[in-house]
């Protein structure tokens, strides 16, 4: 199990994360919604060692892992995609991606290579392998991200805002993508706005604003939440 226990992150004065706890475990996918500005990606830096909590505890399998740097992390199996990728822009899609099967996965020779050509064929940008990653376009990148972060070989998956920009039945193939990485065993913890893919990825909802847990429940509950629906208002397409 991925644990967070009372995860806090201040910005300055600005509480990102305030007293959040969470946890997932192998084989299931949660979302963690909430607002822009809610904290949702300041969480996934500190899961992942991009950021230090000023207070709170990251396990993994029972193992404190909340003084490690985040390419140990990376080892033990903590992938993430990026809500913004950043890709090597002078390196091939291929070879992106076998940066993460080498350095992360801990694989060498024919087994990086293969292990990056099975996350790309998965994602669906294999005809794009021979490609510089700079000629991708944004949707492109993203699927780029999302084979990096598979090619890790993650016990634990953390997607960051990864649906926007694409089309409804390009969301209806990333979410069975993603909930069939869940069902190889890899725990997925689904950031996101749009509602739909929420509904159709997520066996549960956990609500984050200002830092905090709102609520967390199904889907169900969570749309039916008056709290949820106060907070999403205004919001444009997250209720629908
Ligand atoms: N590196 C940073 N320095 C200062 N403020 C930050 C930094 N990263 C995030 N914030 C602030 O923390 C809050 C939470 O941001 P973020 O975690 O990106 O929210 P979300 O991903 O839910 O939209 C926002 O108010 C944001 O402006
Ligand atoms: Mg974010």
């Amino acid at each position: 199990m991925l644990e967070a226990e009372s995860l806090v992150k201040s910005f300055g004065k600005l509480i990102a994360v305030d007293h959040f706890s969470m946890n997932i475990e192998r084989g299931e996918v949660k979302a963690l919604i909430g607002p822009n500005g809610a904290g949702k990606t300041t969480f996934v830096n500190l899961v992942t060692g991009a950021l230090t909590p000023d207070e709170g505890r990251i396990r993994l399998d029972s193992r404190c892992i909340v003084r490690l740097p985040s390419y140990k992390r990376a080892r033990l199996g903590i992938a993430r995609t990026y809500q913004i990728p950043k890709p090597y822009p002078n390196l091939t899609v291929l070879e992106n991606v076998m940066v993460s099967s080498i350095y992360a996965a801990g694989l060498e020779g024919e087994d990086a290579m293969s292990a990056a050509v099975e996350a790309l064929k998965y994602v669906g940008i294999y005809n794009m392998a021979d490609k510089l990653a700079s000629e991708l376009n944004a949707e492109q990148q993203k699927l780029l991200d999302f084979a990096r972060a598979l090619a890790a070989r993650p016990k634990y998956l953390l997607i960051d805002e990864i649906g926007a920009g694409l089309s409804v039945d390009e969301l209806e193939g990333l979410a069975s993508k993603i909930r069939a990485v869940a069902k190889q065993g890899v725990g997925v913890l689904y950031i996101g706005h749009i509602m739909k893919m929420v509904k159709s990825v997520a066996d549960w909802v956990i609500v984050m604003n200002e830092g905090r847990k709102v609520t967390e429940g199904t889907y169900d509950d969570i749309a039916n939440n008056e709290e949820v629906i106060k907070i999403y208002l205004g919001e444009k397409g997250a209720v629908e």
